[in-house]
């Protein structure tokens, strides 16, 4: 059903708003205003959202109703007169990155068709990834971060000091990079932005093989939705701090507060996913002023074609 509801000609409608997203936070990055930049963001992509015909709701967005006025969960968005999708949405994925005009923030979005996405609540997610190619279930959230990169190490061909592992820099992290470093395995820590480390993991180009860690369970479901498009593994369990997140979890229909979800799990069909760069970093360029025009560089993946592209769009102001 999927690549019927997702047509093709979709995708440049897709990367139209991710554009929209990066060119109005990339406008106020580096002000340190991280809440203006996201706004920012946020009103350019609703505004390139109602613009096309599709159906759409939102099911990753801003946030609960009564706490985001734009883009909350359960908002349609578009003028109708389309298919009927999904939509899972970061328009600013790394604000503080884009209020210190940091490298790798991200306005990122992802399709499919209704009802197929996981209704993941804002809460965290504990998440282990790692590029195709692998023996399915290689990967474990249940087995400690180190005989992850064994298991890893192994299934490639390699000692596990070959293995280089994406981990969020937090002080939650402590044990798992421990873990990873006691196995002898280099650990890459970032400041931010878990949606392009999981992304990395299958591009050979960036030398990372295997992201873990907690951070949020919306990013969680659009990272998945890239990895659909280029194949991977995902397990991600999510984590609730209080009885007012598991609540709302049974809300959204989860009723098994423990489950570990596989990539296909997270991702019910086939996929659009799209990203556009607000600042320079190893995924994507970053939003441009140069001679009177605005460049921006995206990358838009469709599932049902297995296809990745890289977009350069360059308009006169
Ligand atoms: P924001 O764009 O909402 O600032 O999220 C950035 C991010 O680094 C995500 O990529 C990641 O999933 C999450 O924050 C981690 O959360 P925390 O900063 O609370 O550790």
């Amino acid at each position: 059903m999927s690549s019927q509801v997702l047509d093709r000609t979709l995708v440049m409608d897709a990367v139209r708003v991710t554009e929209a997203a990066a060119i109005a936070a990339w406008s106020l990055a580096g002000r340190g205003d991280e809440k203006a930049a996201d706004q920012a963001a946020v009103d350019a992509m609703r505004s390139a959202l109602n613009e096309l015909a599709v159906d759409g709701i939102i099911v990753i967005g801003e946030g609960e109703r009564d706490e985001a006025p734009m883009l909350y969960i359960g908002e349609k968005v578009g003028r109708g007169g389309g298919p009927r999708i999904d939509i899972a949405l970061d328009p600013l994925e790394g604000t503080t990155l884009a209020a210190k005009a940091m490298a790798n923030a991200l306005a990122v979005m992802a399709w499919a068709p209704a009802g197929t996405l996981l209704n993941a609540p804002d809460t965290y997610m504990d998440k282990i990834a790692c590029g195709p190619g692998y023996p399915a279930g290689l990967l474990d959230l249940d087995a400690s971060a180190a005989d992850n990169a064994r298991a890893l190490a192994s299934a490639k061909g390699v000692d596990t000091s070959e293995i280089n592992v994406c981990v969020l820099d937090r002080p939650r992290h402590a044990d798992i990079i421990a873990s990873l470093r006691g196995a002898g395995a280099r650990v890459h820590l970032i400041t931010d932005g878990d949606i392009a480390g999981v992304i990395n993991t299958a591009d050979p180009d960036t030398g990372v093989d295997m992201y873990v860690g907690r951070g949020g369970a919306p990013e969680g479901v659009l990272a998945c939705a890239a990895l659909k498009c280029v194949g991977g593994q995902f397990q991600g369990r999510l984590v609730f701090r209080n009885a007012d997140e598991r609540a709302r979890a049974r809300v959204h229909g989860i009723t098994d507060l423990d489950k570990k979800y596989d990539l296909h799990e997270m991702v019910r069909a086939d996929a659009i996913f799209v990203a556009t760069g607000v600042t320079t970093g190893a995924l994507l360029d970053g939003v441009r002023l140069a001679n009177g025009f605005v460049h921006t560089h995206t990358l838009v993946m469709n599932s049902s074609t297995c296809t990745v592209r890289q977009v350069r769009m360059k308009r006169r102001l």
